[in-house]
């Protein structure tokens, strides 16, 4: 797909929103709340965006929420997408790629996670300083449009060193024990096995989801900064003598969600 697909999403969202958003904040799973932050909102459904894809999971609400946050013009996806819903990889590059040319200068992608690494705990948060996909599939796979970015390019850097020192910065007293770690990128919708969990660790990956991935991929692509955030709702399989639920997974999100919602307002105050 070339610029022009991703204009028309871009272009109907300008209609209705005057003043074009700076920040962009990806709510993963549980983690919806945080859109009553949002001082002004003005909320438009995914399904009623040109070009745009729809949600399919309970817990993502499904709809792009524009406002002000500590003075700053903010856009929340509430509800984002996934691979295992059973989209490809190229359409999961549509939301970030429609922010973009609204203008926005950074992105913020939450996610949950489970805890692969020992010393995490459920209601931790996670810094994402790296991560690591091991699926062949990209979301920049196939033909390059240069006016959205270069085919080839490089990732070292694309969880912004600024942005992670700052989270790092502002989590001391924010009520929340905050780690920095790489993110395993698994496709879901199953959870994984305790043996692919024991490999995860072995190949340093600190915590696992399902997300994330390809919107921070393409933001690198596009030269947007990300920040990425993971709230380790649950131990990872097999690490605790028990199963893993999407319940657990889901209350763990609520449990933190106003102690991650206030981190956040203060963290997009001095970005
Ligand atoms: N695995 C994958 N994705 C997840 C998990 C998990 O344990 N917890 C929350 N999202």
């Amino acid at each position: 797909m070339d610029l022009s697909y991703y204009e028309a999403s871009a272009a109907y969202l300008r209609t209705i929103v005057s003043h074009p958003p700076e920040i962009a904040i990806v709510l993963g799973s549980a983690l919806g709340p945080f859109s009553k932050a949002l001082e002004d909102p003005i909320s438009v459904d995914y399904r009623d965006i040109p070009n745009f894809l729809t949600s399919t999971v309970a817990s993502h609400a499904g709809k792009l929420i524009f406002g002000t946050v500590a003075g700053k013009r903010v856009v929340c996806m509430s509800g984002r997408f996934h691979y295992y819903e059973g989209y490809d990889f190229e359409q999961l590059a549509i939301p970030v790629r429609v922010l973009r040319l609204l203008g926005v200068r950074a992105l913020i992608v939450t996610n949950a996670a489970g805890g692969v690494n020992l010393d995490y705990r459920p209601g931790d948060l996670m810094i994402i300083k790296d991560h690591i996909k091991l699926m062949g599939a990209s979301p920049m796979r196939g033909k390059n449009d240069e006016r959205i970015g270069p085919r080839f390019f490089d990732v070292s850097t694309m969880y912004s060193p600024a942005l992670r020192a700052l989270a790092l910065q502002e989590s001391e007293d924010c009520g929340l024990k905050v780690h920095e770690g790489v993110y395993f990128y698994m496709p879901g919708p199953q959870f994984e096995t305790p043996a692919e969990i024991r490999a995860i660790r072995i190949l340093g990956g600190d915590a696992v989801g399902m997300s994330t991935v390809t919107e921070a991929l393409t933001a690198a692509h596009c030269g947007l900064p990300v920040l990425g955030i993971s709230v380790i709702t649950n131990m990872a399989a097999g690490v605790l003598p028990q199963p893993v639920t999407d319940e657990e997974v889901v209350e763990a999100g609520n449990k933190i969600a106003d102690a991650f919602g206030h981190y956040v307002v203060r963290l997009i105050s001095k970005m």
